[in-house]
């Protein structure tokens, strides 16, 4: 069973996926926000935004085919400039942290806006999330895809080069919504590009926080942090420790032990974990279950490590979409990446970006429901 949706040329074709160019309101100065939504006929939907690329609405199916928003985010696009926690945003030019903003290429030294305590988080404060992308092409079909563009001035935020980042939206009618970062540069630069999106499979208005969820992740070692999020260095393995989710465990079952330092100073989980398997290539790295509505999360990346967020920080100073305060522990990030503070570790993946090259960093978003 598909719907019929008339391609570019006028034929039918079976089983694709629809896609629709839309507005989601204006900005405080004015500026209007275009968005994107692309919809199959198996429940699943997906509205994207030019400001920060943000997935601000996701629907899957539960066991029953009910469809459901699984996304936290905003109901107006001034509130993501406003109150930002990057609800479901494109976040870089460096995702997660650099310990005190600064790194060196080529023996050159540069300074980034410490804009988390004495580091830098997320590209700084007009990072990706905060800037209007371009929207460069919608197409229906098999699968749906949308294409977004931003050009990064040599300099921007203290990054050198110009970055020229594509982010490609694909949805199929198997219920799998992947996204792909590209990006290239004129001069050396550094990038981590990823999408923090926050979950909830229970849905985005239902009453209850995520620890419910169960939670594998593929990966048996992760990578320890200091007092300031940044990384010692270590890879230490999961295996005897709350940080095991090689098998599957709720998110909620030991993210109170006290007796784990790396769960205190995350104030629960904000780390990354090291992928098992061969970076570069698509793999999973996680599968989340909601016991109640049935609806799986899996994630499949070819980036080296996943940050799992168990959103700690989230403290009842957003109302989201459907009016509710969300509070510690109402969603869950899983953000496919290098390493945090690779540009200052030469034993982490690397995060350089040379002329000439491609920075690629793909995710494939499956969802399906268990009986
Ligand atoms: C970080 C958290 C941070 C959050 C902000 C996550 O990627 O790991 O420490 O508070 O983003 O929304």
């Amino acid at each position: 069973m598909g719907v019929l949706v008339v391609n570019s040329l006028g034929a039918s074709v079976a089983g694709a996926v629809e896609a629709r160019r839309g507005e989601f309101g204006t900005l405080a100065d004015g500026r209007k926000v275009e968005s994107v939504e692309l919809a199959n006929a198996k429940g699943m939907s997906v509205r994207i935004l030019a400001l920060g690329g943000v997935i601000q609405e996701l629907k899957a199916p539960d066991r029953n085919g009910k469809s459901a928003d699984v996304v936290l985010g905003y109901a107006t696009a001034q509130q993501y400039v406003d109150q930002p926690q990057y609800f479901g945003a494109t976040v870089g030019r460096y995702a997660n942290r650099i310990a005190a903003g600064k790194f060196s290429l080529d023996g050159k030294q540069y300074q980034l806006e410490t804009n988390d305590g004495p580091n830098h988080l997320h590209g700084g404060k007009r990072g990706f999330d905060k800037v209007l992308w371009k929207i460069e092409s919608v197409s229906a079909g098999s699968p749906a895809k949308a294409v977004l563009t931003y050009a990064s001035a040599d300099g921007e935020g203290g990054y050198p080069g110009k970055l020229q980042v594509t982010a490609t939206y694909t949805l199929n009618d198997k219920n799998e919504l992947s996204i792909e970062y590209r990006a290239t540069t004129d001069k050396p630069t550094i990038v981590n590009i990823t999408n923090h999106s926050y979950f909830n499979l229970a849905g985005e208005a239902a009453p209850t926080d995520v620890f419910g969820h169960r939670l594998t992740l593929f990966a048996s070692k992760y990578t320890p942090v200091n007092a300031t999020l940044i990384p010692t260095g270590e890879r230490r393995a999961v295996a005897g420790t709350a940080f095991d989710f090689t098998k599957p465990h709720t998110i909620g079952e030991r993210v109170r032990d006290g007796r784990d330092e790396q769960l205190r100073i995350g104030r629960g989980y904000d780390h990354n974990y090291i992928v098992d398997g061969e970076a570069g290539k698509l793999r999973p790295a996680a599968r989340v279950e909601e016991p109640t509505s049935g609806r799986v999360l899996e994630l499949l990346q070819d980036a080296p490590g996943v940050q799992f967020y168990s959103g700690n920080f989230l403290d009842a100073t957003s109302t989201g979409k459907s009016q509710r305060v969300y509070r510690q522990g109402d969603g869950f990030c899983l953000e496919p990446q290098v390493f945090p503070d690779s540009p200052n570790r030469s034993d982490f993946p690397n995060a350089r970006l040379n002329p000439g090259q491609t920075y690629v960093n793909t995710m494939v978003l499956r969802f399906s429901a268990a009986p």
